[in-house]
């Protein structure tokens, strides 16, 4: 049956970053997985580092959606993702051993490709230089790249070893990654030892493996609520990003629809996260960029060190271009707003409201000419008071309501949540983001 009769209403949302990563979609997706069914995982792998910190507890989710932390949602990893198995494996020993049943309600696609530790290997190897991207060294690149030369490994082939076609897939790509590790001086991956270090891997992950899409359909069409999980952020997207350095995957929030295998007529609302300033990891154009004491201030407060990697964050002022274009391309519905009690203790706060190249304004994102483009900056007026223990807009500083008035009004989107330090309870909720 296809098609949406007019009782019907779907109440499926995408949460995706509006920056470069980072911006707390963990954190926002475990506090609307509070009302989910199920949270789909789409795209990227391992390279996420998704933190949530619930009752004093840490959990950093790297493939796992962040709704796992809620024992009654549904948990799905779609074919939009690759997959290193030995990161899945681990991830849900440790879920299990602080008592959250994980098998029992997750469902990782058989299409979803799988990441090996020579694509890791060779993915680290390839980080230095100056043309480097400053990947995450997961393999992400690599992955994509063999998925995309037709000469990947799906996780149905990697749980089927027995299957001769399956094996030849393995050995294929063990054939052309040898003679890449010995290019780069890494040590040559074998047949023999890449199916023995499998097959513990594979025996575990196999009766987790299902249909993503079928699952994701079927819960949006009996009308349960579903969040689509977006990971890294709108300009890191391999094509809407500031390429080439971006990550390999569709970050966007139309990469829910390749990535989970649903159709964009189940979406209903966008949420696009964003800090109430600005950081990147790895390199390539930030213009906000701070590189003196007031980068170093925000990093040390807002505790910017990458979650997966350890690496220091590189700090900035918040870029409303930049989030009118996530707006554009992701179609938004709605914003939530993170770290605004970072901000506190400033008598004004510098936000860049348009750019300028060779003396010309420009209201939308220079997205091809960053690197020449100069931030116009208005300064806003600070706030000292911490907002840390704000529960509704009506807690906060005059002047930080005015600050996320602005910033929605600028943007063209409500704001609908406001996250004031990195605990569940932290939060201001301003508007419901299930359509129902
Ligand atoms: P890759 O995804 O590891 O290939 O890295 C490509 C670029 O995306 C690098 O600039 C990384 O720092 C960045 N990146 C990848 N994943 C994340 C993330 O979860 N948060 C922030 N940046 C990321």
């Amino acid at each position: 049956m296809a098609g949406r009769t007019a009782e019907e209403h779907m109440a499926a949302l995408v949460v995706v970053g509006a920056q470069w990563g980072d911006e707390g979609k963990g954190k926002v997706v475990d506090l609307v997985s509070e009302r989910a069914d199920m949270v789909v995982r789409y795209a990227g792998g391992a390279n996420a580092g998704h933190t949530l910190k619930v009752d004093g507890q840490k959990l950093v989710t790297h493939l796992l959606p962040s709704g796992v932390m809620h024992p009654s949602v549904r948990c799905v990893l779609g074919a939009g993702m690759v997959i290193a198995p030995e990161v899945l494996v681990a991830e849900i020993a440790e879920c299990e051993g602080r008592g959250l049943d994980v098998r029992a309600r997750l469902t990782v696609s058989g299409r979803a490709h799988v990441t090996f530790p020579f694509q890791a290997a060779i993915d680290r190897a390839s980080n230095a230089g100056p043309r480097a991207i400053g990947t995450t060294g997961r393999g992400i690149g690599p992955t994509y790249s063999d998925k995309a030369a037709r000469l990947g490994v799906t996780l149905r082939d990697f749980c089927e070893l027995e299957r001769a076609s399956a094996r030849d897939r393995v050995a294929a790509l063990v054939e052309v990654w040898s003679e890449r590790a010995r290019a780069v001086g890494v040590e040559a991956p074998t047949l023999e030892g890449t199916l023995a270090w499998a097959a513990p891997l594979a025996k575990a992950i196999a009766p987790l493996l299902g249909d993503a899409s079928v699952a994701a359909y079927q819960a949006v069409r009996a009308g349960r609520r579903v969040v689509f999980e977006g990971a890294q952020g709108t300009l890191l997207d391999l094509d809407h990003g500031t390429y080439p350095f971006v990550t390999s995957s569709n970050t966007v929030a139309g990469g829910a629809c390749t990535g989970a295998g649903i159709g964009p007529t189940a979406i209903d609302t966008v949420l696009g996260i964003t800090k109430a300033y600005c950081t990147r990891v790895g390199n390539g154009a930030f213009p906000t960029e701070l590189q003196g004491d007031e980068g170093e201030r925000l990093r040390e407060v807002g505790e910017e060190y990458g979650a997966t990697t350890g690496r220091p964050r590189r700090c900035g002022w918040l870029d409303l271009p930049a989030l009118r274009y996530a707006a554009r391309v992701n179609g938004l519905t709605h914003l939530a707003v993170t770290k605004l009690d970072v901000l506190a203790g400033m008598e004004t706060v510098p936000v860049c409201v348009s750019y300028r190249i060779d003396g010309r304004i420009y209201e939308d994102l220079p997205v091809d000419d960053l690197e020449r483009a100069e931030p116009v900056y208005e300064h806003w007026e600070g706030w000292d008071a911490s907002v840390a223990k704000a529960r509704t807009m009506e807690d906060l500083p005059r002047a930080a309501r005015r600050y996320l008035h602005e910033v929605e009004t600028r943007v063209g989107v409500a704001i609908a949540i406001v996250s004031v330090g990195a605990e569940r309870e932290a939060t201001i909720v301003r508007r419901e983001v299930f359509s129902r």
